[in-house]
């Protein structure tokens, strides 16, 4: 295994910001993790797609790159399929060989950017389905011991884009392996406006899990900027949860907002309505933006740096908050470790 040295992360993160690490390393396999985490200097950043993350500054430390690979079905039942995946796979590749296999489950999360060990972290979510509803466990390697463990579905204590690893457990593991457990007969979940229109375009009565999979593509191609045209990191804050009466205050005076019912005492709100409204949507300073099609994509058109990106993401919080006293909160984990 090689360690780098003074490596640009452009390549390594879907903004595509120019930072440099000061070690650079790649694992294949649980061993070789194990081997690095002894050998490695901190702090340390491990990373899969780099689909969540925003560079503020160079790394002063060791920056390691799960490329653990495989797809292996491990148990069948009558109505479930097992299987383990390597935490360095592509998320979309996994969809496709689960659509593939005739297997359902993940096809709304189809063209998710990012790595399989990376979704459970975030508990990465669309169009009605999040993997916490297919996520059966996973294996990871604590930094620290360099020991094995197993961590499964409860004991993720997934929410709304988190998990504890990005709470209590958060830069304490990596994780090698996840194991799903799919469904061999279809359980489409279509519950979401948007796709039930696109299907109904498509001219598609019953769907199958590829349609339901080309209806999500086709949305998000639509709508969200693809990271190797535009760099960005997706939805760039969390839909804030917020108290009802807060929500029916909010209505009075901007009755077309929009929420939804998460409990009898909470609404979930558009962060991009809200981004939106306060005029953000396709402003553009230098080469940061505010996407034109979605307000909740920050991106980079080209050579804007981690701290053009993070102070426009400030403005905007400030000027939501200032509208609508709504706090909006960073969904992409902003790394800024000074060298
Ligand atoms: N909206 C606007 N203006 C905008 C964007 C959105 O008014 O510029 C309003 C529209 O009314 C729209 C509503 O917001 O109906 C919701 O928009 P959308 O369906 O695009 O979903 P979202 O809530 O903005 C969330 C996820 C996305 C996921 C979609 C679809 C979060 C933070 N984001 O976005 O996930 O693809 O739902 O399920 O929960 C991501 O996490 O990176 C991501 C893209």
């Amino acid at each position: 295994m090689n360690i780098y040295e003074n490596q640009s992360l452009k390549a390594h993160n879907t903004f595509g910001i120019d930072c440099q690490t000061r070690y650079f390393a790649k694992f294949q396999s649980e061993q070789d993790a194990i081997e690095l985490l002894k050998r490695c200097t901190s702090p340390l950043l491990i990373l899969g797609g780099g689909s969540n993350i925003l560079l503020t500054q160079d790394f002063p430390g060791t920056v390691l790159k799960n490329e653990i690979k495989g797809i292996e079905i491990i148990e069948e039942s009558d109505i479930h399929t097992t299987v383990k995946v390597g935490g360095g796979e592509v998320w979309h590749d996994f969809v496709l060989w689960s659509i593939e296999q005739g297997l359902s489950g993940i096809e709304n999360l189809s063209l998710i950017p990012g790595s399989v060990g990376a979704a459970p972290m975030q508990n990465i979510g669309a169009y009605g389905v999040e993997i916490s509803a297919v996520f059966q466990r996973l294996d990871a390697i604590s930094i620290v011991q360099q020991e094995k463990r197993v961590f499964n579905n409860p004991q993720c204590q997934f929410g709304y884009r988190s998990s504890i690893f990005k709470g209590d457990l958060k830069g304490k593991y990596v994780i090698t392996y996840v194991y799903f457990r799919l469904n061999k007969k279809p359980n489409n979940n279509t519950s979401y406006g948007a796709i039930l229109s696109e299907l109904s375009k498509m001219g598609v009565k019953n769907p199958s899990v590829q349609d339901i999979s080309t209806a999500v593509i086709n949305i998000r191609e639509r709508k969200l900027p693809n990271p190797r045209d535009i760099g960005n990191s997706g939805s760039f804050f969390k839909n804030p949860i917020i108290p009802i009466e807060k929500f029916f205050e909010v209505q009075k005076k901007y009755p077309h907002i929009v929420g939804y019912t998460v409990s009898d005492s909470q609404k979930k709100v558009a962060a991009g309505w809200l981004i939106e409204q306060a005029g953000w949507k396709g402003y553009r300073k230098g080469d940061a933006g505010i996407h034109e099609n979605h307000a909740l994509v920050l991106v980079n058109y080209g050579t804007a740096n981690g701290m053009e990106l993070m102070q426009l993401s400030k403005e905007v919080q400030t000027s939501v908050w200032n509208m609508f006293g709504i706090a909006l909160e960073a969904e992409v984990n902003i790394i800024s470790h000074q060298m």
